[in-house]
């Protein structure tokens, strides 16, 4: 199969979750990124219209011009998708057949120097998805306090050493503040030292968690879950995939909770809860990639999707 890198991932498990064929529906993509995802939907259902939103100018303008076959069924929207349900009445769409959200960061950002998502490349240390932002990551790093820094490193990092690395960056940010990636990898080499063989290396995580503070990546998908329930018609899809465990994490508990249908304690002989079903799971275990799209996609590896109809 050709070109399977620039297929969006998981791109066959998408379409599935979306099978509108003819008839007429209406879908959010929060993530346009590329249009990747949203290209394949709207070829294979000839009844689907799209409201795809990014809160990434550049990706805005990329996928414009890679949707433009699809005419009045694709519109695109800057902003957050915790904001998709106001976006989508704002467009005169009081509900929608599905929502798709492909959480993280796309690789054109990952690959361009100036964007700062990568320690591998030289470039100014931004991090903002949405460069109209206020907060890059330098500045985040050179004012924050040292246990906020701890704390985002620690819980959206996972490392180990999160206090001696506040505290080096604190050192350091005293002397020389940060402005570059390269500032931030010599201390993550300092405080941390070479990863042990068969781990990430530990710039990665660093920086991925700085990335998610600088985003509030975690903050946008409770809301956007909270906001897909409230736009999807009955019978409605939300499809999620994440890369981080955190955030797949949020996702599993926040559709088990849902597809609850009695929230008792047990033993007590009949229901007095009160509680509705609101979902149905559509995947019980996370899907990943199929080994084909893992040969060619390494980005694909760490992808889980979730999918439930809201009832
Ligand atoms: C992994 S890419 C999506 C790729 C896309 N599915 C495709 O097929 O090309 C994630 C995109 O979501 C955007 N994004 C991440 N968090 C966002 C948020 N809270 N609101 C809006 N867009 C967001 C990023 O800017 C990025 O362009």
């Amino acid at each position: 199969m050709a070109d399977l890198e620039h297929r969006p991932v998981l791109y066959r498990e998408v379409v599935r979750m979306f099978p509108f064929g003819e008839r007429p529906a209406r879908l959010i993509d929060g993530t346009l990124g590329n249009g990747g995802h949203s290209a394949l939907l709207l070829h294979a259902n000839a009844g689907l219209e799209i409201l795809g939103i990014d809160r990434d100018g550049d990706a805005l303008e990329r996928a414009a011009r890679h949707l433009a076959f699809a005419g009045k069924r694709i519109q695109l929207e800057r902003g957050n998708f915790s904001r998709l349900a106001e976006l989508a009445r704002a467009h005169g769409w009081e509900a929608v057949d599905g929502v798709l959200l492909d959480i993280g960061v796309s690789s054109p950002q990952l690959d361009d120097a100036a964007r700062g998502f990568s320690w591998r490349m030289d470039g100014p240390l931004d991090m903002r998805m949405d460069q109209r932002g206020e907060w890059t990551a330098s500045r985040l790093l050179n004012r924050s306090g040292e246990e906020e820094l701890e704390r985002i490193f620690r819980e959206y990092g996972e490392i180990r050493s999160a206090r001696r690395l506040a505290r080096a960056v604190v050192e350091r940010r005293e002397k020389h503040p940060f402005a570059t990636t390269k500032d931030l990898v010599e201390v993550c080499d300092q405080a941390l030292g070479r990863s042990r063989p068969g781990t990430l290396p530990a710039p990665t995580l660093v920086f991925q968690a700085l990335r998610i503070a600088v985003n509030d990546e975690l903050g946008e998908l409770e809301r956007a879950l909270a906001a897909a329930r409230e736009i999807l018609r009955p019978g409605g899809v939300l499809t999620v995939i994440s890369f981080h465990s955190l955030e797949d994490r949020m996702v599993k508990q926040y559709f088990r909770r849902g597809a609850a249908s009695c929230v008792c304690p047990p033993g007590l002989p009949v229901c007095v809860c009160g509680k509705q079903q609101e979902w149905r799971l559509i995947t019980g275990k996370a899907l990943t990639a199929q080994p084909d799209e893992l040969a060619e996609n390494r980005r694909a590896a760490c992808a889980r999707l979730r999918a439930a109809e809201r009832l």
